[in-house]
């Protein structure tokens, strides 16, 4: 009996103890994995917002944040700076909205393009030019790739350059670029006119002005014109046929301003993309040809034909005239502007150019201290 007593107590005693054991063992896995969630949530939230900031700045996203409002297909990129290449990005930008009444109050805004090498020496004129017209207007720069612009905050400068390419100057390069700046200016919405300028170029009158004149334009500033020669048709390839005939072969000024309707087609453009790729090197200088031939042959009905950008070429040779300190006075501009008359809107007008080149970044001073005067900002 005590026998059986002490055995029962003694099995007892085992079973307590594999019942502890069990105990442990489970207490052990569960601190375990207490520790291996902690650990991970915390790397989750670490590299996890750490990947998540990244591609915020590089990565367009419509609508990330507010899935069900129209506030985020209205509002531009938070950044200018993505990691799509040109396929991508010239096939995002060519969304076009199937009605084309849009559901909100839009206002256009006039995109600026900067197609630069380096830096912009006359952006203190073009500061006071933008000075008050918040909303209006965008704007955008290509540089040189690698080559960093070093404006602050309060610049209107600030952060408006964009992903960037090498661009050679007469090549195809260029207008790969020119169609860049399109495509990145396309992807706000609000930008309506898209105006090409260079590092060289200056607002000859004040934004108002500039406003008015380009919105209450039928048509748009592209350059287009027939020319005898071996300059003109003289850069014509036969092999450009059927697409381009020499009939509609046409010339213009790289400086040019389209509405969205025509920057989409640029963009979207390979037709004839392909064909001036090929047969157009220099001498033919594919930016003088490639846009002013398209869209002649496109929208021949929606270009004025001439450029908004005044150069002065009456010194002869391959480059304009290019300004500087000496050359700024009153008198200068009262020679160069509203002498000569040109067709607005099918009436004769003496402003014909609100945009002008080459200025040499010793003109700055002077043009700064003549601006509120001649230019009127
Ligand atoms: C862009 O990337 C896509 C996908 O990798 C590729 O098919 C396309 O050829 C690229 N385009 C350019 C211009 O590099
Ligand atoms: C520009 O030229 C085209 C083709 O010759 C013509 O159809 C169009 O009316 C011209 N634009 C203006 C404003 O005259
Ligand atoms: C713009 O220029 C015009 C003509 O020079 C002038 O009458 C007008 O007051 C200017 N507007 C602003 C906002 O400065």
């Amino acid at each position: 009996m005590q026998e059986t007593n002490s055995l029962n107590s003694v099995r007892t005693l085992q079973k307590t103890a594999m019942t502890f054991k069990i105990l442990h063992f489970f207490l052990i896995f569960l601190v375990l994995g207490l520790a291996v969630c902690i650990v991970s949530m915390n790397m989750i939230r670490y590299f996890g917002t750490k990947n998540m900031a990244s591609t915020k700045s590089s990565r367009f996203h419509p609508c990330y944040d507010e899935m069900s409002s129209l506030e985020c297909w209205i509002k531009p990129p938070p950044t200018l700076m993505h990691t799509m290449n040109d396929t991508e990005l010239f096939w995002r930008a060519t969304f076009v909205p199937g009605i084309r009444q849009y559901p909100y109050r839009r206002v256009p805004k006039m995109a600026f393009m900067f197609l630069t090498r380096g830096p912009l020496p006359l952006s203190p004129l073009w500061e006071r030019f933008f000075r008050g017209n918040e909303g209006l207007y965008s704007i955008y720069i290509h540089s040189s790739p690698g080559y960093e612009l070093d404006y602050s905050r309060s610049s209107v400068f600030y952060g408006r350059q964009i992903p960037s390419q090498a661009a050679e100057w007469g090549q195809i390069s260029m207008c790969d670029a020119e169609k860049r700046l399109l495509a990145n200016a396309m992807l706000d919405l609000s930008n309506e006119y898209f105006i090409l300028l260079s590092e060289a170029c200056i607002p000859l009158r004040n934004f108002t002005i500039v406003y008015r004149y380009i919105t209450k334009s039928w048509y748009s500033f592209m350059g287009s014109y027939d020319e005898e020669g071996p300059f003109g048709r003289g850069r014509y390839s036969p092999s450009m046929a059927p697409e381009v005939t020499l009939e509609q072969w046409r010339k213009g000024s790289q400086w040019f301003e389209v509405n969205r309707e025509l920057a989409l087609r640029m963009v979207e453009d390979v037709t004839y993309y392909t064909k001036f790729k090929e047969f157009c090197k220099p001498a033919c200088y594919v930016d003088e040809h490639y846009f002013p031939t398209m869209l002649h042959i496109q929208t021949p009905h929606f270009l004025a034909n001439r450029s908004l950008t005044y150069t002065d070429w009456s010194r002869g040779g391959p480059h304009p005239a290019t300004f500087g300190k000496n050359d700024i006075s009153t008198e200068f501009f009262a020679r160069i502007l509203g002498s000569r008359s040109c067709y607005y809107n099918h009436r004769q007008v003496y402003l014909c150019h609100l945009f002008g080149r080459k200025f040499a970044p010793s003109a700055l001073g002077p043009l700064l201290r003549l601006s509120s005067d001649v230019f009127g900002y």
